[in-house]
């Protein structure tokens, strides 16, 4: 009988999660027991995703977001004026040595996050990363091991974890509902963003802009991934973006990654800024199954994209008809993951998001352009707490 046993962590993985979890509550020290209190909060880069994320933060009873920073001076002053934030800087340094905080929300460029990631834990700052959290494997470990040291937290985007619907999918394979679990698919594509080069250039591409919500929600589901292979390409070598015009694409636009999650189950993921997608940017449009799971006895399609789904549709052997379940968010949205770390700041209530998760699904993004430049399968070394969802 595979099923159930198919999806649990063998003994190694259990202990190496367990420890992992002893360490997160090692690290506990930080919660403030009590009543909630507002965590005084900086974000950092007020481009458009601050317009997803700002309107969560001011509003969350956890939240006093004290100050606003940017590199484009008039930015962070727009915003400001327009969320009423009392202070905003023209860079960093200014930031930190100006209105006191406790906590950095860093939504800069892709390539910026590891330096800034740093020097917020290096001042003393809990920090929630938009993705990636570092560069490479190796560097975020050293922020992690840095957060560690000093007694602060780190967290990473994406918060796929949180939904319901990544909840209800969780306990059906936990219950065996799909049999012996073979194969997972997941795609996520448009034309790109035209706004910003950073996508486009070194460190940036479909895979950690997009393919790391998928990759985060089906290791999430089926587990650590052991190896990856890949192939990535650019399909578009010059693009046209509003901040720097005319630029040459330099890393890859279009990716195919597959990955071994042992006992058997592969999944297979694609990401590409060079899709046909008549919805655009716009999650609630889209109705596709953008991600599914197979087994021996069932079926599992995700309604929408996995940052904003929509509900589960579920066919198994003993009620073969396709089902919708989990049509309500709940309460969930993509954007407030800063917000739920904020909250967890304040009254120590746990996040599902664990920056090991963040930093696994890093390793994968670097594997697979290894994997791609290589023609090798190449192995991994990182794992994170799992399964995500206990019991
Ligand atoms: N735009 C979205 O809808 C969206 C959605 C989810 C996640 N994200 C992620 O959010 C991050 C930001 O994306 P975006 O679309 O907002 O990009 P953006 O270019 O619109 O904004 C980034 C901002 O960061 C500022 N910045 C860069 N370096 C800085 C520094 N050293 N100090 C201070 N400010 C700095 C830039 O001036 C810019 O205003 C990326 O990691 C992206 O993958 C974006």
């Amino acid at each position: 009988m595979h099923s159930k046993l198919s999806l649990m962590p063998t003994r190694r993985e259990f202990t190496k999660a367990t420890l992992f979890t002893g360490v997160a509550l090692a690290t506990g020290a930080w919660a403030a027991p009590g009543p909630a209190r507002r965590i005084r909060t900086g974000v950092i880069g007020c481009g458009s995703v601050s317009n997803s994320y700002l309107p969560v933060l001011t509003r969350s009873p956890f939240v006093e977001v004290v100050s606003l920073c940017d590199i484009k001076p008039e930015r962070a002053r727009r915003q400001a004026e327009r969320f009423k934030v009392s202070h905003h800087y023209p860079n960093m340094e200014a930031m930190l040595a100006g209105e006191p905080f406790d906590f950095l929300v860093d939504l800069t460029d892709m390539q910026q996050h590891e330096a800034i990631n740093r020097r917020g834990l290096e001042a003393g700052k809990h920090v929630w990363s938009e993705k990636p959290i570092a560069n490479s494997l190796a560097a975020g470990q050293e922020l992690l091991r840095l957060a560690r040291q000093k007694n602060l937290r780190l967290w990473g985007a994406p918060i796929t974890v949180q939904s319901p619907q990544f909840a209800f999918m969780a306990r059906q394979l936990a219950e065996g509902k799909l049999g012996r679990v073979a194969a997972a698919h997941a795609d996520y594509g448009h034309d790109g963003p035209n706004w910003s080069a950073f996508f486009y250039e070194k460190g940036g591409g479909s895979m950690p802009d997009l393919a790391v919500y998928s990759l985060t929600t089906l290791t999430g589901l089926l587990g650590p991934a052991r190896a990856v292979s890949a192939m990535v390409s650019v399909v578009t070598p010059e693009r046209t973006v509003a901040d720097k015009g005319r630029i040459p694409v330099t890393e890859e636009d279009n990716a195919m990654i597959l990955l071994d999650h042992g006992h058997g189950v592969i999944s297979h993921i694609q990401s590409g800024f060079n899709y046909f997608n008549p919805h655009g940017h716009d999650g609630r449009k889209e109705t596709r199954h953008t991600l599914s799971i197979v087994g021996s006895a069932g079926y599992l399609g995700l309604v929408g994209y996995d940052w904003e789904p929509l509900g589960v549709d579920m066919a198994i052997r003993d009620a073969p008809a396709m089902r919708r379940h989990v049509t309500d968010a709940q309460g969930y949205l993509w954007q407030q993951g800063a917000a739920l770390a904020a909250e967890c700041l304040s009254t120590g209530k746990e996040l599902l998001v664990t920056p090991e998760h963040a930093l696994h699904v890093l390793e994968i993004i670097t594997a697979a352009r290894e994997s791609s430049a290589s023609g090798r399968r190449v192995p991994l070394a990182s794992t994170f707490p799992w399964p995500v969802i206990r019991g």
